[in-house]
């Protein structure tokens, strides 16, 4: 395992970056090649931030290399030279650069998420010493499908919230073709991921981040979806971990896994809205004395129709919260449980377990209000 060199793209994103801190804690680290994009400095920039959070003990920390690039360009848009010696050395891709944005257009998720994936298993396919790719996913790929998904699902023309959602089904697709055609690829599919569960530290606060501090500002007045589905939290210092495992010893070739909580280990929406408002009263004690309106579950259709309303009528920052919520709030609309079979046997031996999330939310959300919901990415580190 010593001789690995491991190369991540989207190595600053909140997964990425939480991938390369695993990596490097191994009892033997693999050399890292860590891809970012951007202009000269902002690479810089990106590179001095990510060594930071990385922390990486000594002997690893000689072994990172940070690459700029861009995977919507062909070799990763990699200079020649720097592609040669990739593919040289390589010996497995982690492929977490994505588009994530919840509100992206086709033609961008068909350039981040399609064209990217599939330039990355073109360069993982030239790579001489390649054993493995792992192409890092969402559960959120099963779109609006309900109840039990399997790992293996997939369906591409099946409805789906948002186009994020459809271009991570197209390229996982991508990935399947690679795989029958004989790329050893395992696919990962994240749950929500949420902030580490050792301090709640998160390097971008997207996902659920916007509703909680929506919330924590008393302007969330309702919620929809069905109480009594799951909401499948991870912490993600635990997700990194995991798919470390999966993909180091247990590494399986053609493996699809929900990396997620599971039903079991997760609040229900029900739940979460009481004890969210309990931990926001622990981080912000008076906070509950302040009178906020507790939000009110509601179906879909009153949700959006709440929603038209505010775009007809309301100020700029209301409609701006709205939308935000929206975003994240239509997948309620579509209860699932992901199965979690595949997933929690192949971890086993890995030492890893999950505690339930009510043990650790407090964590996540006292982050949230002791940092005024500000994360802590590089592009707080270069522009404060
Ligand atoms: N966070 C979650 O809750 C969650 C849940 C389920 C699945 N996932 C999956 O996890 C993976 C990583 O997501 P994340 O949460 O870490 O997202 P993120 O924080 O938005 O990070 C995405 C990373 O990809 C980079 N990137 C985007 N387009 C690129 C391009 N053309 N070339 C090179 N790099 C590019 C971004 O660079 P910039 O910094 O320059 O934008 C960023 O570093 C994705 O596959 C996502 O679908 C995440």
């Amino acid at each position: 395992m010593a001789d690995e060199t491991i190369l991540i793209t989207g190595a600053n994103g909140i997964v990425g970056c939480e991938l390369a801190r695993a990596l490097v804690r191994r009892s033997e680290p693999p050399a890292l090649r860590l891809l970012v994009r951007g202009d000269a400095a902002t690479v810089e920039a990106k590179a001095q931030w990510l060594l930071d959070w990385i922390d990486a003990p000594e002997p690893a920390r000689e072994r990172i290399q940070v690459l700029r690039g861009d995977v919507a360009r062909e070799d990763l848009g990699l200079p020649p030279g720097e592609r040669a010696r990739l593919e040289s050395e390589v010996t497995g891709i982690l492929h977490a650069a994505a588009c994530t944005s919840f509100s992206q257009t086709a033609a961008q998720g068909e350039t981040g998420n399609v064209l990217g994936t599939r330039n990355a298993l073109e360069l993982a396919k030239r790579c001489r010493k390649l054993d493995r790719f792992g192409l890092v996913s969402t559960a959120y790929v099963a779109g609006t499908r309900r109840g039990e998904i399997d790992e293996d699902d997939l369906e591409v023309e099946a409805g789906f919230c948002n186009e994020y959602e459809r271009s991570k089904a197209r390229a996982e697709l991508e990935g399947r073709k690679a795989a029958a055609a004989g790329l050893p690829v395992a696919t990962y599919r994240l749950g929500v991921v949420v902030g580490r569960l050792s301090d709640g530290h998160i390097s971008r606060m997207s996902g659920v981040y916007p509703v909680w501090r929506i919330f924590h500002r008393g302007l969330m007045a309702m919620i929809p979806g069905d109480e009594a589905q799951a909401v499948d939290l991870i912490p993600s210092d635990y997700a990194a971990a995991a798919i470390a495992h999966l993909f180091g010893p247990a590494f399986r070739a053609g493996a699809n896994y929900h990396v997620c909580a599971g039903a079991d280990r997760s609040l229900t929406l029900g739940e979460l809205l009481p004890a969210v408002a309990d931990c926001i009263e622990d981080a912000a004690p008076g906070w509950k004395a302040k009178g906020y309106p507790e939000p009110a579950s509601v179906d879909g259709a009153t949700f959006a129709s709440f929603a038209d309303t505010v775009e007809l009528v309301a100020h700029v920052s209301l409609r701006a919260t709205v939308r935000q919520m929206r975003l994240f709030t239509e997948q309620l609309d579509y209860p699932k449980r992901f199965s979690i079979e595949r997933f929690e046997r192949d971890l086993a031996g890995s030492g890893l377990e999950l505690p339930h999330a009510r043990e650790w939310l407090g964590t996540m959300i006292a982050h949230g209000v002791h940092s005024d919901w500000r994360a802590q990415g590089w592009e707080a580190a270069a522009y404060g």
